[in-house]
């Protein structure tokens, strides 16, 4: 794994970590603009993205173009050296747009089209919107294209974002077309959508709606596939943009902003077509550690995207949002903390949305990196610190995350297990963040991963509640285990294939062999009951670690029981699961387990793999490893306003990169949003 700066995939990015964020001078005169592009360089900024939302500017009239400002906007940037990341401009079609075509308006699933006024109100569909997309980048990619200000595309913005899915008739003929491609006939179709049960046997293509108004719930197949559908028309606006912009220049490098790990994308699959991936994060400040994690847990999906490879976090707030209901500030060192917290996970490029507080528009409330009370300000003279701290720290860009952890997530997964009619309701990233915070509380790294990943570059492969498994993916992971990989799952895995039919004969039929069980039946715990377990070995008068959520009646077929239930009617019976096979070993959770518990027994299990913290600190303290080829970078965060204790063990002595150089002590107080960067050369 050598380090891989994005320079070296994208040759016009500026080297080092990118500083920046959107960039929308169309709201301000020109002679703002030199104002503009002269603190930008005060504060270190060396990359905006730009004209997300100009499409009206862009061309006022349809076919007539206005890029004479833009082109001023480019040049003045270009001589204060900020490059730039130039978007399609797609993201809100102008209001003539909505004007000729008012069919390429979003309609709801309550059959009311959406109206102009706000933003992103087109039809994923609509064939006006794409023909109208492609003349604009089109003209762009000519204009632009070769310009060596312009480093990187930015397509579109957060697609899906308030508008996912539209149900107006394109879509729904789309929806058929889509199907007929995925199942080829009908009897297929009706095969995998078990339209055999309540009478939904379809006999023509265009039978088939769009789960919009049922009264009851829809066939899980159907809006399964509706889900797979969703996602696929909002890719193909990224592969659209794509093909305008490549047709023009091919060698054009590009990227769309996610938006944190949204429902209804399929991330993984459409950053595919993407040279890095980027991320738009707006924790809540104000929920402090647990939306850091929550954070965490998006970078680290984020890094996963692109298998490893440094992302950008393309926006992220200066100080307050706007659109919560309380929209609290980041505190003097917060934001430098959150910024590094990304960039300790991964990140090469730390970018906000916007550069300058607007002055009248549905945003002017939300925080930038120059306020409304400007460059003499707390927000601005944190950005340029920060912006100074960065270009000192060009040696990490590149630098790679070594875990020997991998958490699996299939999107396909969650659409599947979140599902109504199910034995409880299923909240996917809530469980999988039960497992990423006990490794973030341990200090422990880890990928997420697909489960086409190579899985065999892992120690210990976790997968929460792996609930649809099809057989080619079972037949990976019996392969880790047996050629010595640990596998940990959960209750309600291996359920159903990917058409949402059960595998029969005792669940997880297709892993039974691999975890040497079978269950027999599930009992879900409402949230206000417990169940409870005990650790073999424990004697009856230790307490039970409480546990709830779900909980299954297991019969052991080779496994042997690590802990059993203490209540109800299956008390005594296995609750976790230990089985050797092959060379590996799979351990298996009947139940979810309090955190505590859970981060104990895991870092024993990783423990006994030599998989440990690399210091010792609190549980308000984020620790991340990054590896260039011959340095490895140690970032300690503290993400609370208080003192936190660590203790830097191995590390003690270290230079601290924030400090210029200093020696890391054996041990101290990390003050408050406290942030070292410690760095060691390795051979
Ligand atoms: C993002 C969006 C930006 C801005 C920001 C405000 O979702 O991409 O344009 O609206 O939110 O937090």
């Amino acid at each position: 794994m050598s380090a891989t700066p994005l320079r070296t995939l994208i040759p016009n990015l500026p080297s080092g970590i990118l500083y920046g964020g959107d960039y929308n001078p169309e709201q301000w005169p020109e002679s703002v603009w030199l104002e503009d592009a002269r603190l930008m360089r005060e504060a270190g900024v060396n990359l905006v993205s730009l004209a997300i939302f100009s499409w009206a500017k862009l061309e006022p009239v349809p076919g007539r173009y206005d890029f004479g400002w833009l082109d001023r906007v480019i040049e003045i940037l270009w001589r204060h050296e900020v490059s730039v990341c130039l978007a399609t401009a797609t993201a809100s079609p102008p209001a003539w747009f909505s004007r000729l075509h008012p069919e390429g308006l979003a309609l709801g699933p309550d059959g009311q089209r959406f109206t102009h006024g706000g933003r992103q109100h087109y039809c994923p569909n609509s064939v006006a919107y794409r023909s109208a997309s492609i003349s604009l980048i089109t003209k762009l990619a000519e204009r632009y294209g070769r310009h060596p200000a312009v480093a990187l595309w930015h397509i579109n913005n957060e697609i899906g974002c308030h508008v996912n899915a539209c149900y107006c008739p394109v879509c729904t003929a789309e929806f058929q077309a889509w199907l007929k491609r995925r199942y080829g006939t009908l009897g297929a179709l009706n095969e995998a959508w078990g339209t055999a049960f309540w009478s939904q046997i379809y006999g023509d293509w265009s039978e088939i709606c769009l789960p919009g108004r049922t009264p009851t719930y829809c066939n899980p197949t159907q809006s399964l596939d509706h889900h797979r559908f969703v996602s696929d028309s909002m890719r193909r606006i990224v592969e659209t943009e794509v093909a305008a912009i490549r047709a023009v220049v091919p060698e054009a490098k590009v990227t769309t902003n996610g938006v944190f790990v949204m429902k209804s994308a399929n991330y993984r699959d459409w950053y595919g077509l993407c040279d890095v991936a980027a991320l738009d994060s707006y924790p809540d400040p104000h929920q402090g550690l647990p939306e850091n994690r929550a954070a965490a847990l998006c970078h680290d999906f984020y890094r996963g995207f692109k298998d490893g490879l440094p992302f950008i976090l393309m926006e992220q707030v200066s100080s307050q949002v706007n659109w919560r209901s309380s929209n609290v500030l980041k505190r003097p060192g917060q934001m430098r903390a959150m910024s590094y917290a990304a960039m300790a996970r991964g990140a090469d490029g730390i970018m906000f949305f916007q550069w300058r507080a607007s002055k009248a528009g549905a945003e002017k409330y939300h925080g930038a990196l120059l306020p409304h009370v400007g460059a003499d300000s707390r927000v601005f003279r944190e950005i340029r610190q920060l912006g100074q701290e960065l270009r000192s720290l060009s040696r990490v860009a590149g630098s790679r995350i070594p875990a020997r952890v991998a958490l699996l997530d299939c999107w396909h997964n969650r659409w599947a297990l979140e599902l109504p009619s199910k034995p409880a309701t299923f909240d996917y990233l809530k469980i999988f963040s039960f497992f990423h915070t006990a490794l973030w509380n341990n200090h422990v790294a880890a990928d997420v991963v697909s489960p086409d990943s190579d899985l065999a570059r892992y120690d210990v492969v976790i997968a929460p509640t792996l609930y649809q498994i099809p057989v080619a993916r079972a037949e990976k992971l019996r392969d880790y285990v047996s050629q010595g990989g640990t596998l940990l799952t959960t209750y309600f895995s291996g359920i159903v294939d990917e058409n949402e039919h059960v595998h029969l004969g005792g669940y997880p039929a297709l892993l039974k062999d691999v975890l040497g069980l079978v269950v027999e039946e599930w009992q879900p715990i409402p949230p206000d009951a417990k169940n409870g377990l005990r650790l073999t070995g424990a004697g009856d008068d230790q307490p039970a670690v409480p546990c709830g959520f779900f909980s299954e009646v297991i019969h052991l077929r080779g496994a042997e029981p690590v802990a059993t239930f203490t209540e109800d009617f299956f008390a005594g019976s296995p609750a976790i699961t230990r089985h050797r096979f092959g060379k590996g070993e799979a351990f298996y959770l009947a139940t979810q387990p309090e955190q505590r518990f859970l981060e104990s027994w895991l870092k024993e299990l990783l423990g006994d793999r030599g998989i440990r913290a690399p210091v010792r600190a609190g549980a308000n303290i984020e620790v991340s490893l990054r590896r260039a080829d011959d340095e490895e970078f140690l970032f300690v965060i503290n993400h609370d306003r208080n003192p936190a204790a660590v203790d830097y063990g191995v590390w003690t002595g270290a230079p601290d990169l924030l400090s210029n150089g200093a020696p890391v002590p054996t041990g101290e107080n990390l003050p408050g949003f406290g942030v070292r960067i410690l760095s060691r050369h390795i051979s």
